[in-house]
């Protein structure tokens, strides 16, 4: 299979040189195992103070992206890129989920398009068939941080880049939910111990202990993510209720 490839429209492609540099990220890109091209929005623009902003329409703050230089930008990629998933980033966009980081993964090349100012001109989604995502609900000042978390979590999913794929497969909501705790050495630090069940080796019963510590935590702090769970995990949260209801040692039920 042919190596995925990103292409970024940007007006500061200098933010991701570190990044792209670093770690696993860093190491996949020279080997070729993925390949991101940056281009750079400015180039596209056609007057000579090379404009790629306007006041918004009806008035109000800020400055809204142009439709031209953004979809010459995009359409001049159309002889390395098939341009059929672009992704423009943008407070205003549905959820980035695991699930769709999978599936791009999957594709042969996707485009990401990093807005600034107020926002992107309406036009420009509908002229690309773009689709509108974000990262969380937050403001940032542009679509470039997005861009690198999604080349990022895009690259722990092809085969090679993640030395052993088995701790892709532990990562929270690869599996659907957050994952379990984890502890190294010391066996002891500052009077806390290292759960007795991960020192004696029983493969089978670390397992379970693992996926049952995954739901406690996935039940605290994402419970909207429970309906993911299905067979032996309704068991597992059948046993967290109960526990939790039980009275605890001393208390008068
Ligand atoms: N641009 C500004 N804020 C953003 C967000 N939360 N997600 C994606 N793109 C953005």
């Amino acid at each position: 299979m042919a190596a995925l490839r990103i292409d970024v429209l940007t007006l500061f492609p200098e933010m991701f040189a570190g990044p792209l540099q670093a770690g696993l990220l860093g190491k996949a890109l020279r080997e070729g195992l993925l390949t991101v091209e940056l281009t750079q929005i400015r180039d596209f623009a056609t007057d000579k103070h090379r404009t790629v902003d306007d006041a918004p329409y009806g008035g109000g703050p800020g400055m809204v992206m142009k439709c031209e230089p953004l979809v010459a930008a995009a359409e001049g990629l159309r002889d390395r890129n098939s341009l059929e998933r672009v992704v423009m980033l943008s407070p205003r966009g549905r959820s980035l989920t695991q699930a769709m980081i999978r599936e791009w993964a999957a594709a042969p090349d996707l485009v990401l398009v990093c807005g600034r100012y107020e926002g992107i001109d309406e036009r420009v989604a509908k002229a690309l068939g773009a689709e509108e995502v974000s990262i969380g609900d937050y403001v940032l000042s542009g679509g470039e941080m997005p861009a690198l978390v999604i080349i990022e979590a895009l690259s722990r999913m092809i085969p090679g880049v993640v030395g052993n794929f088995e701790s892709v497969e532990t990562d929270s909501f690869y599996n659907g939910i957050l994952g379990p705790p984890q502890y190294t050495r010391p066996q002891e630090f500052r009077g806390m111990e290292v759960p007795e069940v991960l020192r004696e080796g029983n493969h089978a019963v670390i397992e379970r202990w693992r996926r049952k510590e995954a739901i406690r935590q996935t039940m605290r702090v994402r419970p909207d993510l429970l309906d993911r769970c299905a067979g032996d995990d309704t068991k597992l949260i059948r046993e967290l209720k109960r526990e939790q209801d039980a009275p605890l040692e001393g208390e008068t039920p």
